[in-house]
């Protein structure tokens, strides 16, 4: 079981916020200790560039920067040429995105959902756009679901590529990926996975999913910001061209020609986020060491003892009851969710109020925005408690007039 108490000294803000109740670790996490003292130590012991430099510190850098990929590789089972370090989901999404433009003819289907996040669509709309291919959305059940059933409705010999999210980051449903997976294979498709509000949440294992890409962001995930992972197949990553050209990713240099370097190289033009890495493997052991059943147990309790808390509440809209992971997502009767938030906020809690950078999914539901909690490990019964009390408390001085 997790004791909230002990794992709060693991958190710094903590101490600068004793009364904080955080409830918006899906937009980011708070930061662990652990995570910052790595990246401090790169700062402060190294502080130079990998890859380049032919003295110890150089080596000592190197060392602890390919660490890192190898720790995030079999963080989710693959390999660590398969790892590419970027500056976090969004740009992981557009780099594939990017690549499969000139890949992408016209009449080739592209598939996404109006779950997805902004940034699995736009640059896949982008590159339908530029390719003249075609942008098709899987249709959501009443409940806002994927569903494999509807997924087989818009899977068509054109399909090529499948942009789809693992867990949603407004309703909170897990997506049954991995039967979409086989489904889009039979058809030559290929599967990349936003697993952005999966990995702070549930064990990923790329090869038991047989995905082609997935991405994630470190700071989501109790890690740096600034750092992102994307994994892609090996074979399929050195088939794909470089996304930016640069330092340390080619080979061979020409006055009119060049050679570039295999996958991950080949992806990480320029300097890499080093401190962001040595970081992201830090936040990495740290989850291990807790476990995603601990952390599962706890925040899915939180979240039905909260659910249970709201709807004793009158005047409370809420749209994710059976949600996979522990998001909440809703709206108090006749006052705008912004005002809620800015009102909790008084009482020190953090939630987020707006349409969550998914706007199909406010298109969906109805509504322009909603409220949005969610949980992590360093939550507790208290949290619940005050949300619930502050949200009383808001709808007494809104109402009021
Ligand atoms: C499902 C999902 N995908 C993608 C992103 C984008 O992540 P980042 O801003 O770290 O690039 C987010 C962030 O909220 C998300 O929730």
């Amino acid at each position: 079981m997790i004791d909230v108490k002990e794992i709060r000294k693991d958190f710094p803000i903590y101490n600068r916020e004793p009364k904080l109740t955080y409830l918006d670790s899906a937009a980011s996490s708070l930061k662990v200790k652990t995570v910052i003292d790595h990246v401090d130590h790169y700062y402060q012991s190294l502080g130079v560039n990998v890859h380049r430099g032919a003295y110890d510190l150089a080596y000592e850098a190197t060392k602890l920067y390919e660490e890192a990929r190898d720790t995030v590789s079999k963080f989710i089972n693959a390999n660590a040429d398969e790892i590419v370090f970027t500056r976090g989901t969004t740009t992981s999404l557009n780099m594939i995105a990017n690549a499969y433009r000139d890949i992408l003819k016209e009449d080739d289907e592209i598939v996404v959902t109006e779950l997805e996040h902004h940034s699995s669509i736009l640059p896949w709309m982008v590159t339908a756009q530029k390719s003249k291919s075609k942008l098709k959305y899987v249709p959501l059940t009443k409940e806002g679901r994927i569903t494999v059933e509807a997924f087989k409705t818009v899977l068509t010999d054109q399909t090529k590529v499948v942009a789809i999210t693992y867990v949603s980051n407004v309703m909170g449903y897990v997506t049954p990926i991995k039967e979409i997976i086989k489904l889009a294979h039979q058809k030559g498709a290929v599967v990349i996975l936003d697993a952005a509000q999966a990995v702070p949440h549930m064990a990923i294992d790329v090869k038991a999913l047989d995905v082609d890409y997935l991405a994630f962001s470190g700071h989501k995930m109790f890690g740096p910001s600034g750092v992102g992972v994307l994994f892609g197949k090996s074979k399929l990553l050195n088939m794909l061209e470089p996304v930016e050209y640069g330092g340390e990713m080619a080979d061979d240099v020409f006055k009119d020609h060049a050679t570039f370097k295999e996958a991950p190289l080949r992806f990480e033009a320029g300097t890499p986020v080093i401190s962001g890495a040595i970081g992201l493997a830090a936040a990495i052991r740290y989850i291990q060491k807790i476990g995603y059943d601990q952390i599962h147990e706890h925040t899915m309790h939180l979240k039905q003892y909260t659910l249970n808390q709201l709807k004793t509440l009158k005047g409370i809209t809420i749209y994710n009851e059976t949600a996979d992971i522990s998001t909440i997502t809703f709206n108090v009767d006749d006052i705008h969710p912004h005002d809620i938030a800015t009102m909790l906020d008084q009482y020190q809690v953090s939630v987020r109020a707006g349409h969550h950078c998914a706007q199909l999914v406010s298109r969906f539901l109805g509504v322009g925005s909603t409220l949005r909690v969610s949980f992590h490990i360093y939550n507790d019964i208290n949290d619940c408690d005050v949300l619930i009390s502050s949200i009383k408390a808001s709808q007494d001085f809104f109402l009021s007039f």
